[in-house]
């Protein structure tokens, strides 16, 4: 059968859209809900100043606290070697590094240029980075609040850029602003998996569901290649600093359609939905996703031919 890894982003991603703080205690029942499922990676918070996003503050303790399965990969996302350094020191292996394509996106997320956010990068990793697992993220890849349309040339010289510092990683590829469409995600994708794609650079794609296009970005995405595909259960997230962004495309809805599609994810469907409704409590108004919105006995149904023999009315109509 055929696989996608699916990334759960709602621990970073989701958690940092919510304004009021969620206690730390809730943070860590949901990533332990969420690592139950057998996701197999998971993004859990980030290494950013608590002044731009208050709700990260407590990742350290999250991390330390919480229980995950020894199999569960997971990483955190810094922008700047501060980031850098204390992830390091809360004994993180793998990080995502963050910038913009785009130099508007950029100032507003980091406050540097995009010069300069590659200048740090490339002097914080070949300091700190012996032995750390990199992804690195191209964030407004194609589409900026700011400025439009992301040029393909930019996000080329960026990914040209990034692996003249480091050989080996995984680049994120993001739809921060959920304004993509499925041609372009596939026009994209297919340039940049032909003619920079190896086992040693691997291209992961990042999408949000603003314009209900989020599932339909991240089947281009697989069908250009790309084998490792993003998503926040409950369909949370956005960007603070992407004016008009909405959720990240909900995981369920991702497993829905993959799995449907005979590829397989790996993860627990029933158990996903469960913690995708603890992920929903957190902050209902900013949910998103449509699988949740069927009924449960209807949804945990299956997928394809494992309706067979089920009662006429949960395979059909419950
Ligand atoms: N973690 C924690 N604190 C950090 C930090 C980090 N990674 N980077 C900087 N800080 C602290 C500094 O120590 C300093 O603290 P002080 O005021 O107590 O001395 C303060 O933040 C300002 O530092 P400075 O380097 O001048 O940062 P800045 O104000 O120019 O902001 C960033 C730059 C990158 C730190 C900030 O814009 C940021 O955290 N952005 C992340 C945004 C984000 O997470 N977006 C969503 C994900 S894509
Ligand atoms: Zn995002």
């Amino acid at each position: 059968m055929s696989q996608v890894t699916i990334v759960e982003v709602a621990p970073r991603d989701g958690f940092q859209s919510v304004k009021e703080f969620i206690p730390t205690e809730t943070k860590i029942k949901i990533v332990e809900a969420l690592a139950a499922t057998g996701v197999p990676r998971m993004e859990i918070g980030s290494f950013v100043s608590p002044k731009a996003i208050p709700q990260m503050a407590d990742t350290a303790e999250v991390l330390k606290r919480a229980r995950l399965p020894a199999t569960l990969r997971t990483h955190v996302l810094v922008p700047n070697r501060k980031g850098l350094e204390l992830a390091k020191a809360a004994g993180v292996k793998e990080v995502c590094w963050v910038l913009s394509v785009s130099e508007s996106h950029n100032q507003s997320n980091v406050r540097r240029s995009v010069d300069q956010s590659f200048a740090d990068f490339e002097e914080a990793w070949k300091e700190q980075g012996e032995g750390l697992k990199l992804r690195f993220a191209l964030a407004t890849s194609f589409d900026c609040p700011f400025e439009g349309r992301t040029p393909e040339a930019r996000v080329i010289a960026c990914v040209e850029r990034v692996l003249k510092i480091v050989d080996e990683l995984e680049i994120s590829i993001a739809d921060t602003t959920g304004r993509a469409a499925p041609n372009h995600v596939r026009g994209l994708f297919s340039t940049l998996v032909r003619n920079y794609g190896s086992d040693k650079v691997q291209f992961s794609f990042h999408g949000h569901d603003t314009y209900n296009l989020g599932v339909a970005n991240a089947i281009a995405a697989y069908e250009a290649g790309v084998r490792i595909i993003d998503g926040a259960a409950a369909g949370l997230g956005g960007c603070p600093f992407a004016p008009g962004a909405t959720g990240n495309t909900a995981t369920e809805d991702l497993v829905f359609a993959f799995e449907h599609m005979g590829i397989s994810t790996g993860i627990d469907f029933a158990k996903l939905l469960e913690a995708a409704d603890m992920v929903q409590a957190v902050a209902p108004s900013q949910a998103g996703g449509r699988v949740r919105t069927v009924s449960r006995r209807r949804a945990l149904a299956g997928f394809g031919e494992n309706t067979r023999g089920l009662p006429p009315e949960v395979a059909a109509c419950a």
